[in-house]
C-alpha cells in the first residue's frame, strides 16, 4: 500500500427533508451572505430553490442567486459568478444541483477569494489556490460526486480545454443529500450518473497496485451500483435505489475507493476531451470510450481484470484471459442495457469521426503531446489515438 493522506471533511446530512437544515448548516460554517449557484432551472421547476430561499429568509440570512451553469460548465460563466460574488460581498457559496452547479460554486469560491488571479491560471495549473470562500452543496443528481470531492471541472471555451482542479479547498463544508430531490431526473441523467459513479471507482481500481481493503470496498460499491442502477432507471421514485446511488456517488469520488494506489483516471481524461469537443454528457462520454480503453490496456495485467470479473460480475468460467475479456464485455453489456453509448456511433452527440478528428482529440488529450495519462498502462498521444480509433465504430 502506498502512503496516503485521506481528508474527507464534508459533513454529510442524508435523508428526507434535509434541505430544510440548509440555513442552520450555513450558520454553523460561518456564512451570513449567501450566493446560491444553480444550473439551467430544474430547481426552479421542482420548487427546491423556493424552499431553500424561504428557509434562508426565515433565518435572516442575506441571499443572492446566480443561475445558468450549463452541463459541462464553463470558466467564462464561473468568471461572471466571481464578479457577482464580489459585488454582493458573499461570504458563503451554496451550489444547488449536480456536478455542474456545484463545480461552478467551487470555482466562484476560489475566484472570489483571489480576485487578482484569473480562473484560467488555477485551472491551467500555472498557480495553486491557497484560499477559498466556504462552500456547501445541496445535491439533486447522483453522479459526479462533487458534493464531497476535492475536484471542480470547468471547460475553458477560449481554449476548448475541459480540465479539473484538484485541491482540498474544493471540499464543501457540508453536503445535503435528500434522495427525493433526485426523483425529477430524466432517466437518461440517472443512467449517466450510474456510469459516472462506477467510473470514479473503476478509474481508481485499475491501477498497478493491489490493496485488499481498498479493492474490497471498491468491489462492494460497484456491485451495489450494478444492482440498484437498473432499478433506479426503471423507477426514479424508488427511494431505496435512489438512496443507494446517492451514497455510492459520494463514496465513489471522495477518495475512499482508491486509497493506497496511484489512481488511473485515463478514461476520465479521454471522456473530458469528448465532452469539450462534442458537448456530450459526462457519463455518456465515459461509457463511449470505456470498452475501447479496457481492451487496449487489459494485457498490462489480465489478472486484475480477471479479479474484477470474478468479484464484481460473479464470473467464474475460463482462464485469466477469458475471464478478463468476459468482465469487459459484461461492463459494456451493462451500459448498453441502460441505453448508454459504448462507441462513437452509439453516442448521438458524436457519431463516427474522420481520422483527422481522432488525431486532434488525441493531441488535445495529451496536452499537445506534453503529457501522458493513466497508470494501469501509461498512455501517450499515439496510445490515446488508438483508443479513440477503437471506439470509432
Ligand atoms: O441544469 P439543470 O436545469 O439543473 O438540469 C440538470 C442538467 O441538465 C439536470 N438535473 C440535475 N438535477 C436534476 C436535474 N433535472 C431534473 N431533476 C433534478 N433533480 O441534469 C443535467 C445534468 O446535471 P449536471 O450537474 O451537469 O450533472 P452531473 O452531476 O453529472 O455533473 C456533470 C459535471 O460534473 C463534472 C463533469 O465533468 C460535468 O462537467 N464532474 C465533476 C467532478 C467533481 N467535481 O468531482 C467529477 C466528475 O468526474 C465530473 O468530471
Ligand atoms: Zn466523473
Amino acid at each position: 500500500m502506498q502512503s496516503f493522506t485521506y481528508l474527507s471533511p464534508t459533513e454529510v446530512v442524508f435523508g428526507k427533508d434535509t434541505e430544510l437544515q440548509t440555513a442552520a448548516l450555513i450558520r454553523r460554517y460561518g456564512g451570513s451572505r449567501i450566493l446560491l449557484v444553480y444550473g439551467g432551472g430544474s430547481i426552479l421547476r421542482s420548487g427546491l430553490l423556493n424552499r431553500i430561499q424561504q428557509v434562508l429568509e426565515e433565518a435572516h440570512l442575506t441571499q443572492e442567486v446566480f443561475g445558468g451553469a450549463k452541463a459541462n460548465p464553463t470558466m467564462e460563466h464561473a468568471r461572471e459568478g466571481v464578479k457577482k460574488a464580489l459585488e454582493f460581498q458573499a461570504d458563503f457559496i451554496l451550489g444547488i444541483g449536480g456536478g455542474s452547479a456545484i463545480d461552478t460554486a467551487k470555482a466562484i469560491a476560489i475566484g472570489a477569494a483571489a480576485p487578482d488571479t484569473d480562473l484560467s491560471e488555477f485551472w491551467g495549473g500555472a498557480k495553486k489556490p491557497v484560499t477559498a470562500l466556504p462552500t456547501g452543496a445541496v445535491l439533486t443528481i447522483s453522479a459526479a460526486g462533487s458534493e464531497t470531492s476535492n475536484s471542480a471541472v470547468l471547460t475553458n471555451l477560449a481554449t476548448g480545454a475541459k480540465r479539473g482542479l484538484s485541491s482540498d479547498l474544493n471540499r464543501p463544508r457540508f453536503a445535503i443529500m435528500n434522495p427525493e430531490l433526485t426523483y425529477t431526473l430524466p432517466v437518461y441523467q440517472v443512467a449517466c450518473g450510474v456510469v459516472d459513479i462506477m467510473m470514479h471507482t473503476l478509474d481508481r481500481y485499475f491501477n498497478p497496485t493491489e490493496n485488499e481493503m481498498t479493492d474490497a470496498i471498491a468491489e462492494a460499491l460497484l456491485r451495489t451500483v450494478i444492482a440498484k442502477g437498473p432499478v433506479a432507471v426503471r423507477d426514479t421514485h424508488d427511494y431505496d435505489a435512489m438512496s443507494e446511488l446517492m451514497w455510492a456517488g459520494s463514496l465513489s469520488h471522495n477518495g475512499l475507493t482508491g486509497l493506497g494506489g496511484p489512481g488511473d483516471f485515463a478514461v476520465h481524461q479521454l471522456g473530458h476531451e469528448l465532452s469539450a469537443m462534442f458537448d456530450t454528457a459526462h457519463g455518456a462520454s465515459l461509457s463511449t470510450v470505456w470498452e475501447a480503453w479496457a481492451l487496449a490496456v487489459c494485457d498490462a495485467k489480465p489478472s486484475r481484470f480477471a479479479r474484477y470479473a470474478r468479484n464484481v460480475w460473479g464470473l467464474t468460467e475460463g482462464d485469466e484471459d477469458t475471464l478478463a475479456r468476459a468482465g469487459i464485455k459484461a461492463t459494456g453489456d451493462f451500459f448498453r442495457s441502460l441505453s448508454m453509448p459504448t462507441s462513437f456511433s452509439e453516442n448521438p452527440d458524436i457519431g463516427v469521426q474522420a481520422e483527422t478528428v481522432l488525431r486532434d482529440l488525441a493531441h488535445r488529450c495529451s496536452n499537445q503531446g506534453r503529457r501522458t495519462i493513466g497508470s494501469f498502462r501509461v498512455l501517450d498521444e499515439e496510445a490515446i489515438y488508438l483508443i479513440y480509433r477503437g471506439a470509432n465504430y
